[in-house]
């Protein structure tokens, strides 16, 4: 088992890619704290599937746009586990607003959930990992819009894009530290984000085309690659992203 006994605390984990995580790194050993927001049904229902299966698992209310709320989640993995092994920042929203549209509220709210939140639970995390003494991980799930444009969707790569800042620079703050910063970046995946677009055949045809592999991606191919980050073997990584998109960010167009 490539996590056996790591805590990790996975943020918007009772839905999407966040899941797929949750499952993944339970069925590899590990024990996780995930959050829920006024609704624990979701999140229960999660912990039995991973009981069922032999894990460990805890739920905690938090509103992951307020720092002392993931606090609270880093706090809990500490108080049910006994200490934090990996943060991971998945919780997002999207717009799908131009900037011409995008109101202050739309903008704000993105930012809180995606990157106030990466931001954050960062901090708290590394905080933590400093008084354990003995390194730790932050896995962002960013996206190939934190690097590529998505017309139409600007707040959410402009989120993006400083979750990727983020990365980097405090990657570089905390090697000291053994603290590991690292970001996945997924392109279209199967997820309640993109049920608009799977309603839409016309759509679904024209992003199909657009990716080298000839289709979305299932939240499991994500979460895999999650583990892998989490594990032993990618214990040199640190202040980079690592691409799981079918290729869809290489942008070609063909003929
Ligand atoms: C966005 C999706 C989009 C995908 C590929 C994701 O980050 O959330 O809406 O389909 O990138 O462009």
């Amino acid at each position: 088992m490539l996590l056996k006994d790591k805590t990790l605390v996975v943020t918007g984990g009772n839905s999407g890619i966040g899941e797929a995580i949750v499952l993944a790194a339970a069925a590899e050993g590990a024990n996780v704290v995930i959050d829920y927001v006024a609704h624990p049904e979701e999140t229960e229902s999660l912990i039995d599937r991973v009981e069922a299966a032999g894990g460990r698992a805890v739920g905690i209310e938090a509103d992951v746009s307020r720092s002392d709320d993931l606090h609270a989640m880093v706090q809990k993995a500490v108080d049910t586990f006994g200490r934090l092994d990996v943060l991971v920042n998945n919780a997002g929203i999207e717009t799908r607003t131009s900037l011409l549209e995008t109101t202050e509220a739309d903008f704000e709210k993105v930012m809180a959930i995606n990157m106030k939140s990466a931001f954050f639970g960062s901090q708290a995390a590394a905080k933590q990992f400093i008084s354990q003494g003995d390194g730790g991980l932050v896995i962002n799930i960013s996206s190939v819009h934190e690097d590529w444009p998505m017309p139409g969707n600007i707040a959410y790569c402009v989120s993006k894009g400083g979750i990727r800042m983020l990365t980097r620079t405090a990657g570089v703050e905390l090697g000291e530290h053994g603290i590991r910063m690292v970001n996945v970046a997924p392109g279209a995946v199967s997820t309640p984000i993109n049920a608009s677009t799977e309603a839409d055949p016309e759509k679904m045809k024209r992003l199909d085309a657009a990716i080298p592999l000839g289709r979305m991606a299932q939240s499991e191919e994500i979460a895999d690659v999650v583990v892998f980050l989490a594990s032993r073997g990618a214990g040199y990584m640190t202040s980079t992203t690592v691409t799981v998109d079918g290729g869809i960010s290489q942008g070609s167009v063909g003929l």
